[in-house]
């Protein structure tokens, strides 16, 4: 048997055209352009790649981004000033705060002084609280990417017994958050990367997640045969080539559906991150 391969780019690519109409419709109704701004601290490659490609699609879509990058060892205090600025500033619309932060900064705190109005991240404790109490404002870009590229692929949640390997607030956490949200009657297990006999849980599994962040860790072994693998890990080997959390030639050839690294769940927190900004805009 070989998977499916769900097709994240071309999922995103249909959502982002969607958005792009939606946001032409809103700028001929109000006069309002949906507006982001980027945050970047520090120069880390991945998140210079990361910013870049949200602020292409965002262009591409018709709305405005605006890159401030500040130098890696920014203060606390200035890096606060700099959203507290953006809070404030009518245009903004919805602030990215991209991470990791370099480690002297509390990244907690950083998000803390989100206005939640503009966290179209999803990431910020009300909007958590919110997903976590059942009425969600905005939901965090990964897990619903995630959600919306099973349901766009023909994947059927419903009934599945779901095993999410990870459990950050950016991924795992939210991702079972918003899985419990949506009302379907999926039994959701959540992994520790500590978690007693993981590769076992992952073979019961009808759908299995990966957001552990370890390159190519899911093998073939751990996994039935027809299930749907989702990979959310992306990483750069030393010869230059991505890979996800996922051995993805060897589960590709007995999972029933699986998504690839890179073109898999990347494209879809891009897509949902326009669909926040497009709400925020709005003011949803
Ligand atoms: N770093 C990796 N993924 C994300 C994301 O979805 N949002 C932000 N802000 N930073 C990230």
């Amino acid at each position: 048997m070989s998977a499916q391969i769900i097709d994240g780019k071309a999922v995103a690519l249909a959502i982002r055209e969607e958005i792009g109409a939606d946001t032409a419709r809103l700028l001929q109704k109000t006069g309002i352009v949906p507006g982001l701004a980027a945050v970047l601290v520090g120069e880390n490659p991945a998140s210079q790649v990361y910013v870049r490609n949200k602020r292409q699609a965002c262009d591409k879509a018709g709305m405005t981004s605006w890159l401030h990058q500040m130098p890696a060892d920014i203060s606390q205090s200035d890096l606060v000033k700099l959203i507290n600025q953006l809070n404030a500033d009518v245009a903004v619309h919805g602030i990215l705060v991209q991470l990791p932060l370099p480690s002297h900064l509390d990244t907690a705190a950083v998000l803390d002084a989100i206005d939640p109005a503009k966290d179209v991240d999803g990431l910020h404790p009300d909007n958590l609280g919110l997903l976590a109490d059942g009425r969600p404002r905005y939901l965090p870009c990964t897990p619903q990417g995630v959600w919306q590229l099973g349901v766009r692929s023909g994947i059927e949640w419903a009934g599945k017994k779901v095993v999410i390997l990870g459990r950050s607030s950016i991924v795992g956490k939210s991702l079972a958050l918003v899985l419990l949200q949506k009302g379907i009657d999926a039994t959701v297990t959540v992994c520790h990367s500590r978690s007693n006999n993981i590769p076992g849980l992952l073979r019961q599994a009808e759908i299995v997640v990966a957001a552990l962040g370890q390159p190519r860790w899911v093998t073939a072994d751990m996994i039935q045969p027809g299930a749907v693998v989702i990979d959310v890990g992306i990483h750069r080997l030393p010869d230059g080539t991505l890979c996800g959390d996922v051995a993805y030639d060897e589960v590709a050839r007995i999972a029933k559906a699986i998504t690839p690294v890179p073109g898999g769940v990347g494209p879809m927190t891009i897509a949902m991150l326009l669909l926040n900004t497009l709400r925020a805009a709005e003011g949803v």
